[in-house]
């Protein structure tokens, strides 16, 4: 399913994300802490975020892995609604507008994605506890 290649770094099987949109989400411990992060799948793009709402720090998917609107077609926190453009990741609705996820980088290979997460995203969120 997922292997870490180092403390940072994340590999995602791509057939788990064969259904168009989709998203799967994994998480790392580094530090004793653990931090998350998902991919979305739309069309032939994958893109990849830190799991954790610009609003408030929360999960979007509250840790179910429901991280779309109602029609597919954004992602949403499941707390209190927020909106965010699956390719962008900026916030287009909600009480975070016009902020935007953590975008984390993203290698893609014929059968897998690796990710990244750099370290500003390992400080912050160790500070943030
Ligand atoms: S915590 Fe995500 S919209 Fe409020």
């Amino acid at each position: 399913m997922k292997a870490n290649l180092s403390e940072a770094t994340v590999v995602v099987a791509k057939k788990k994300l064969s259904s168009d949109p989709s998203t799967t989400d994994f998480s790392v411990k580094i530090k004793g802490k653990i931090i998350k992060g998902f991919v979305v799948r739309r069309g032939s793009g994958f893109y990849a975020y830190q799991n954790l709402c610009r609003h408030l720090p929360v999960t979007l998917d509250l840790n179910d892995n429901s991280f779309f609107n109602h029609d597919k077609t954004m992602l949403q926190c499941q707390m209190h609604g927020a909106l965010y453009e699956m390719e962008s990741g900026l916030c287009v609705g909600g009480p975070c507008e016009g902020a935007r996820l953590r975008s984390l980088p993203l290698q893609e290979t014929d059968s897998q994605l690796i990710i990244t997460f750099p370290e500003d995203v390992v400080a912050e969120e160790v500070l943030d506890g």
